[in-house]
């Protein structure tokens, strides 16, 4: 082994500055590259060793190989005209604290374990909970994906009400019912409207439910179920209300914005990602719950060698969560908050609202276009005029030309393109641009 990996200290001094001089100009250039990798399944895997390395070798070669094998396959989710599923923008104080978080890599699942990444990540959890309008005083903490947070709201509603069955719109992330397939809870699937809302009426009796997940900012046209009236329908019956704005959550810290959310007070849980829109890379997603000692029940398992003195214990976030060792994920977020403060992270989601409205009056005032979803957040949903097989295929186009990146969705049984703005790098130009692309491959394609 060679020394120089001893001594941590001076690796970093020898290696950094070129790293760090990697990722400033990868920001820098990556508006230039193909946005959606160009490669194919097994491409990247052929191009790589069988074995690892006997000695080890220079971190430069990590390097070289990052740009020469590795980068061909990346697609670019920093990139300015990246517009596919939804954001996961990072940022410069974001990237520079999970590097330093990755130095420190202490591990937060005991107080003692390590005080200031747990009491840091409540700190942050209720700042952003403050900016969001939510009620004070809501347990909150940082888990792995979403996913992985409505899952652990599905066990902790299971656990106080005794029921086993989840109730959620079919068109709520298929998350939702992952979870109830994984923990062998009934699923029900509540039709919606046609705005893509979960129809209350049609919730049904809910006395057998353990959950009911409500969404504001669905995956597939950002639809907002009406929060409100599902808590209304919860409460008499006992059912646990889980509100899963895992994309638009963020928007809650614009007052203008708001109004979509009117009655996640009143959820038991609440999940956003900080890993879409909130300039924090993944992963992180929030979850905050207002029965903290509902989750305590449902997680606490404290064998002998995780026991603490008293004052401490309530502190211990494993006992809150399905992890055990957890990051110093906080880090990251903290410095966000602080960089961009209030004002700045306003700024950022209203660009991308403003973006994404903008495109929208573009496409409306095409007679060959037609929007099958209203912008929501930064979400659009559109179409050619054509029919499905040729919006298929003009996607398949303007993806492969690696200038932008689209995803799809499908909507009242039509196939449907999506645009979702978010990103940092993003500019009203990288849109216009897209507009163009999308303008003239359609053209290209209908002659
Ligand atoms: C509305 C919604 N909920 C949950 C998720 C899942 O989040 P994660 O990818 O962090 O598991 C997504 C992912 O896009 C989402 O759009």
């Amino acid at each position: 082994m060679s020394s120089e990996l001893n001594d941590p200290a001076g690796f970093i001094r020898e290696h950094g500055p070129a790293t760090l001089e990697w990722a400033a100009s990868y920001l820098e250039r990556v508006g230039s590259l193909p946005v959606l990798a160009q490669v194919d399944p097994g491409e990247l895997t052929a191009q790589l060793p069988d074995s690892p390395p006997a000695q080890g070798e220079s971190f430069d070669a990590v390097l070289r190989d990052l740009d020469a094998i590795l980068m061909p396959g990346i697609t670019h989710w920093q990139h300015p005209r990246y517009f596919a599923y939804f954001p996961s923008a990072t940022s410069g104080p974001a990237i520079l604290a999970e590097t330093l978080a990755a130095t420190i890599n202490t591990v937060s699942f005991l107080w003692r374990s390590s005080p200031a990444a747990t009491e840091l990540e409540g700190v942050v959890l209720a700042w952003v909970a403050q900016l969001m309008g939510l009620p004070s005083g809501w347990h909150g903490q940082i888990e792995a994906g979403g996913s992985l947070a409505t899952m652990a709201a599905a066990i902790a509603a299971r656990d106080a009400t005794g029921r086993n069955l989840l109730v959620c719109s079919q068109e709520t992330h298929s998350s939702a019912a992952k979870a109830a397939r994984m923990l062998g809870m009934g699923l029900r699937a509540v039709p919606v409207d046609g705005d893509g809302a979960l129809r209350v009426e049609a919730l049904g009796d809910l006395k057998d439910a353990a959950i009911v997940v409500a969404t504001v900012g669905t995956t597939s046209r950002c639809a907002v179920d009406p929060v409100a009236a599902i808590a209304d329908a919860c409460q008499p019956a006992g059912a646990w209300l889980h509100v899963d704005a895992a994309y638009a959550g963020t928007a809650m810290v614009c007052p203008e914005l708001r109004p979509a959310f009117e009655g996640v007070e009143r959820a038991d849980s609440l999940l956003v990602n900080a890993h879409k829109w909130m300039l924090t890379p993944i992963d992180c997603s929030l979850l905050w719950t207002s029965r903290p000692d509902v989750f305590r029940t449902a997680f606490s398992m404290v064998p002998e060698y995780l026991r603490t003195p008293t004052a401490e214990d309530e502190w211990s976030l494993h006992e809150y969560g399905p992890a055990l060792g957890r990051g110093f994920r906080a880090l990251k977020l903290w410095a966000v908050l602080r960089c961009y403060g209030r004002d700045g992270l306003r700024e950022h989601v209203r660009a991308g609202v403003q973006m994404a409205q903008e495109f929208e009056t573009w496409l409306v005032a095409q007679d060959d276009w037609e929007l099958v979803s209203p912008c929501r957040f930064g979400l659009v949903c559109f179409r050619h005029t054509g029919d499905d097989e040729f919006n298929q295929a003009l996607l398949e186009r303007v993806n492969g030309s690696g200038e932008a990146f689209l995803s799809h969705t499908v909507i009242d049984g039509r196939f449907a393109l999506r645009l979702a703005t978010g990103g940092l790098l993003t500019t009203p130009a990288d849109v216009h641009q897209t507009w163009q692309l999308l303008s003239r491959e359609a053209a290209a394609l209908s002659s």
